[in-house]
């Protein structure tokens, strides 16, 4: 019998999909397809996380533990640390970090070396799709060139898209099925069964002209985010220099235009992987073609002042309790870089932990997600959140208003809180110093 062709394997989910990188991204997207029907292969280098999946265990909070469990146990998901598993797969899933380089700039590190180890394995009738976030080009200029070495050729012997991944880890409204994804493939056909591929786990899938496109889409949507919480940052920090103002009122009175505003939220800063990352991407490139994109640069400058300037407001609350920063004890609520998840890269809590350090006697920290954190190289560990742990703290900075916080009860019980979350309503004495609030 002939053998089926690839649009035919994907169709009837006999395709085995292989994901490379099972993190935030990989772990759900693994998951999505097994529970979709499909065989999954995850290839990760993290020996530790690799055996845990194998077990059964969950190390992301979207993707339960029992789920995954019975996944495994149905033989639907194993995990490897070994590429050659790339042999026996059907389409490929890059979901490996890019991150930045301490001078900003894109580390594609990880795409590169998984498309390499890919090159090494790659076979006829393969469909290999990039999620990771990066820059427009790097699909067509950077991935396919090295996929192509061998002589196999994109569009008739294997086939390339990028698909940016839209998860928001965390999100119960919006899961993978109902979020519209976008694919854009090298060639007609590689769009065709990457559409194909995605329709099987999701409502609506959105094919665009090149991978170009797909990648300048994504990166648009976040420096969107990023542009507009630099906006509001800005607008807090006038609020508070005029007095007599509250950038949380005008907000939410804002958000009552049914039509033409979306409401965006000051904060201690940006984390995570995407916002806090992905201008740096743009404007990396924008330079390869002489275009300077300040715009953005502004919008990432403001943010990445906010931590500083939070730093500022722990030594104005200081100085109304009338402590010395020298002898303070300051308690951090919430390491993480967003409500109700663990993630913690780029945090901006753990910034203002690096940069209060040493200035103040003694920090300690909160965060029922996540059990320790590293603050210039020296860890520290969650400590329990009670009565008097506010009550012998001088300053309690609400960095990351998780919703399992009382924020009336810490208000209560701590000698004075900067809250940078808005997260304290009700109590309006001298002290609680709001960001955004003069
Ligand atoms: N986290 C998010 O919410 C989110 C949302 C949309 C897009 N993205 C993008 O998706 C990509 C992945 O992000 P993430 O948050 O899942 O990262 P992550 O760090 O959680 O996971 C990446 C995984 O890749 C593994 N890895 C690294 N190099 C590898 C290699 N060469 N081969 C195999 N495995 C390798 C790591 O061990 C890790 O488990 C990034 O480009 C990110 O910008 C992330």
């Amino acid at each position: 019998m002939a053998k089926k062709s690839l649009l035919d394997r994907i169709q009837s989910k006999e395709a085995k999909i292989g994901i490379i990188g099972l993190g935030y991204v990989g772990l759900p997207l693994a998951v999505e397809f097994a529970k979709g029907g499909f065989s999954v292969i995850g290839i990760d280098l993290d020996e530790e996380k690799v055996r845990g999946i194998n077990a059964g265990r969950s190390h992301i909070e979207d993707v339960e533990s029992k789920v995954l469990k019975s996944l495994v146990k149905n033989g639907k998901i194993t995990a490897t640390t070994n590429y050659d598993d790339v042999t026996n797969c059907d389409v490929l899933q890059i979901c490996v970090p890019t991150p930045l380089t301490p001078t900003k700039e894109p580390d594609i590190s990880f795409i590169l070396n998984a498309t390499e180890e890919i090159a090494k394995r790659l076979h006829s009738d393969l469909l290999i799709l990039l999620k990771s976030t990066t820059f427009p080009e790097t699909t067509e200029k950077v991935v396919l060139p090295i996929l192509e070495q061998k002589g196999l050729k994109v569009g008739k012997d294997f086939y390339l898209a990028f698909s940016p991944e839209r998860i928001d880890p965390g999100n119960k409204k919006f899961t993978m099925k109902n979020t519209p994804v976008v694919v854009g493939g090298v060639t007609k056909q590689c769009t065709e069964l990457a559409v194909c591929l995605y329709q099987v786990i999701c409502d609506t899938v959105i094919p665009v002209s090149s991978p170009r496109i797909a990648e300048m889409t994504k990166l648009l949507e976040n420096i969107f985010r990023c542009v507009n919480i630099a906006l509001v940052n800005e607008l807090a920090r006038l609020c508070e220099r005029m007095g007599n103002m509250d950038i949380w009122e005008v907000i939410e009175a804002a958000s009552t235009k049914p039509y033409g505003f979306m409401p965006f939220y000051p904060g201690p800063g940006i984390g995570g992987h995407c916002i806090m990352v992905d201008p740096y991407y743009l404007s990396w490139k924008a330079r390869e073609y002489d275009f300077h994109t300040n715009f953005i640069e502004l919008a990432a400058e403001t943010n990445e002042d906010m931590p500083y300037y939070v730093v500022g407001k722990v030594m104005e609350a200081l100085s109304h309790v009338k402590v010395p920063p020298s002898e303070a004890k300051v308690l951090v609520l919430g390491a993480a870089f967003k409500r109700d998840v663990s993630d913690t890269r780029n945090s901006p809590a753990i910034k203002i932990m690096e940069l209060i350090e040493g200035k103040v006697s003694q920090i300690t920290y909160n965060d029922p997600y996540v059990k320790s954190i590293q603050v210039n190289g020296h860890s520290y560990n969650s400590v329990d959140l009670t009565e008097s742990l506010l009550k012998n703290s001088d300053c309690v900075l609400i960095a990351t208003d998780h919703s399992s916080y009382d924020p009336q009860w810490i208000g209560r019980h701590a000698k004075v809180v900067v809250d940078t979350r808005n997260a304290i309503k009700q109590i309006d004495n001298e002290k609680v110093i709001k960001l955004g609030k003069g």
